[in-house]
């Protein structure tokens, strides 16, 4: 039996993001660009967005006629209107967002100055609170969305020497649930992922700032590749997950267990 705003799940493989249209920011490198990948395989237009361009256009390219590339500074408001704007004139629906823009730093509570924590809860805050607001009216129109935001093992965990990123994550978690209550009635799915240790330029950090071997912390043993994040935000970004809505899913090989 198939009820209005009930997704109907056959279980069938296939397709699984035919003709839906999907926004990922930060996606022209690492995890983003893996599932700008991915969601393309899966029949889906996707809108590229980053600050970085020559990687942003070198993807699109890659990917072809169903992904294109934006410049967009996810704290930037007027931004965020204008590429909803334009990519409902061109597509006309905006099925998905997965709001994965993210700048990761050391810093511990006691030396953080006022302006550096607001810098990260810029990024990786108001970025992600923008974004849903962006896409709020229109999906509210579709009475149907999904939106995918990417937090970290850091917002389920308080970790002292990432203190204004874990912070940021906790906000990204916290949002995540309060977007998803209100927008329930609408048809609109929000829920968080929270990646462990991921093989991008970002964990390249970890080394640069002389923690050699955070893998010896993984209970798997190994870090994760981009794709295999990319395969549960694509689960969430489709119907497959048509019930699930204000839940953090995590993907970290065990790394939050202890
Ligand atoms: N790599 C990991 O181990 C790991 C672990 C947990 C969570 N995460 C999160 O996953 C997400 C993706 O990170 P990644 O691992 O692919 O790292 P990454 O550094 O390769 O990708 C982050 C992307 O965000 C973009 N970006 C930064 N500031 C931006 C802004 N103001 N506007 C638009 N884009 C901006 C960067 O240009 C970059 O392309 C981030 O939110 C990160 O915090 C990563």
């Amino acid at each position: 039996m198939t009820r209005p705003g009930f997704a109907t799940n056959t279980g069938a493989m296939g397709i699984r993001l035919e003709g839906q249209t999907a926004i990922i920011t930060g996606a022209a490198r690492g995890q983003g660009a893996a599932e700008a990948r991915r969601f393309a395989d899966e029949g889906a237009f996707v809108v590229i967005t980053d600050l970085l361009d020559r990687e942003g256009e070198d993807l699109a390219t890659e990917i072809g006629s169903a992904a294109t590339f934006r410049h967009l500074d996810v704290t930037n408001q007027q931004a965020w209107g204008e590429l909803i704007e334009d990519v409902l004139d061109e597509k006309g629906a905006i099925d998905v967002l997965v709001n994965n823009a993210g700048i990761l730093v050391f810093d511990r509570m006691t030396g953080t100055s006022q302006e550096e924590f607001e810098r990260i809860m810029d990024v990786n805050c108001t970025g992600v609170f923008l974004g849903m607001q962006a896409v709020s009216d229109v999906m509210k129109q579709q009475h149907s969305g999904s939106i995918v935001n990417i937090s970290s093992v850091a917002g389920l965990q308080g970790v002292g020497f990432q203190f204004s990123y874990s912070v940021s994550k906790w906000a990204v978690r916290g949002m995540t649930k309060s977007a998803a209550h209100e927008l329930a009635r609408h048809n609109i799915r929000v829920n968080s992922v929270h990646p462990g240790l991921i093989d991008t330029a970002m964990l390249e950090q970890f080394t640069e700032e002389g923690f050699t071997e955070p893998t010896a912390h993984v209970p798997m043993g190994r870090n994760a590749s981009p794709t295999e994040v990319a395969e549960l935000v694509l689960w969430l970004a489709s119907n497959e997950s048509s019930y699930c809505t204000g839940s953090e899913f995590v993907v970290d090989g065990g790394l939050s267990i202890a």
